[in-house]
């Protein structure tokens, strides 16, 4: 585990966006398979790490970034948190409606390779952590959730 509070918050988010990869990648194949006994397991992963996550990043990472970013893409950032819980509650709805069609299962993937392309762009962001300062990054830490 890394020394520095920079380099543990970097790899502390990388490992959470490296799990969100993986059960996004298999909520994909468990819709494309129509298996809600995978499924609902995936999206409750997805749900309970998430949440904290991003709750991390609204509060440490993203404001600490702000002379990196505009405000409309910061905004943009918090917007697209706004649709993965909304991503999230349309796919426990798709669930609990009964059969799963081709439909949902389409309809399923597009929403979640847009949760997927914000995990990726959020990990870019770690790019951004690294010209930190070691008293910003020392700061972070004591503003996240999590002991990072
Ligand atoms: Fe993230
Ligand atoms: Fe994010």
């Amino acid at each position: 585990m890394a020394v520095n509070p920079r380099d543990r918050i970097i790899d502390t988010y990388r490992a959470e966006h490296r799990d969100l990869r993986d059960n996004l990648l298999a909520l994909i194949e468990a819709f494309k398979a129509r298996d809600k006994r995978k499924i609902r397991p995936l999206i409750k992963a997805v749900d309970e790490a998430g949440g904290p996550h991003m709750r991390c990043e609204e509060e440490a990472i993203y404001p600490a970034l702000d002379k990196y970013y505009m405000d409309n893409q910061l905004e943009h950032l918090l917007t697209e948190h706004d649709l993965i819980i909304a991503t999230l509650r349309k796919l426990y709805q798709l669930i609990e409606r009964g059969p799963l069609s081709d439909d949902d299962a389409r309809v399923a993937e597009l929403h979640i390779r847009c949760v997927l392309t914000h995990v990726t762009d959020c990990d870019g962001a770690l790019l951004l952590v690294e010209l930190l300062s070691d008293r910003k990054a020392g700061r972070m830490t004591l503003t996240t959730v999590r002991t990072v």
